[in-house]
């Protein structure tokens, strides 16, 4: 298992220490969903750091990937050094710590985006771009990922565009929103 330099700024706060005193406290500040989905994963777990990578690995399906955000916030709820965290999402290939391209669309397909149609989001992103999902565009400018339930069902079909979660897609609303990552 790889290990990285741990200094305090990536050290998860202490025990003792008055911001990480409670496990699970710390929601995230952005109030996206998707780390409350995460939140209940942590909490199913009690917060254990052996569960690290469960954890993980629902992040990623949450997500779609692990970006550096999701890394961090998984630190500072497990109470553990970022570069732990981090060296175990390196190791694994089968976590992706970042898309590829430029600009991301991850579709949400758990059951109640895929029941309300999140499959027909995907096949108009492959008719117009030509890719599909885990794929990348030719000139890099665009990824294509799918998550499992990302937290707002109440909205779905949902999709994520570069982080910004949108409800209620449609095959038009997509390609609105991906117009010009393309150029
Ligand atoms: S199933 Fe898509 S947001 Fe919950």
């Amino acid at each position: 298992m790889p290990s990285a330099q741990v200094n305090n700024r990536d050290r998860a706060p202490s025990a003792g220490s008055k911001a990480g005193s409670k496990a699970g406290s710390n929601a995230h500040p952005s109030g996206d969903k998707r780390f409350k989905v995460l939140d209940i994963t942590m909490k199913r777990n009690q917060h254990r750091q052996d569960a690290l990578i469960e954890v993980l690995h629902k992040a990623q399906e949450i997500f779609g990937y692990l970006e550096e955000d999701v890394l961090l916030y998984v630190a500072r709820q497990l109470k553990l050094p970022l570069s732990k965290v981090y060296g175990v999402a390196t190791f694994y290939h089968l976590f992706s710590l970042k898309p590829s391209g430029a600009h991301t669309c991850v579709v949400c397909l758990g059951t109640a985006c895929y029941v309300k149609g999140a499959s027909s989001l995907l096949e108009a992103l492959k008719n117009q771009v030509g890719i599909e999902p885990g794929e990348t565009t030719d000139n890099g400018q665009m990824s294509v990922m799918t998550a499992r339930c990302i937290g707002a069902c109440g909205l779905a079909p949902a999709a994520v565009y570069d982080g910004k979660v949108m409800g209620n897609q449609t095959a038009e609303s997509v390609l609105d929103n991906i117009k010009g990552w393309l150029d």
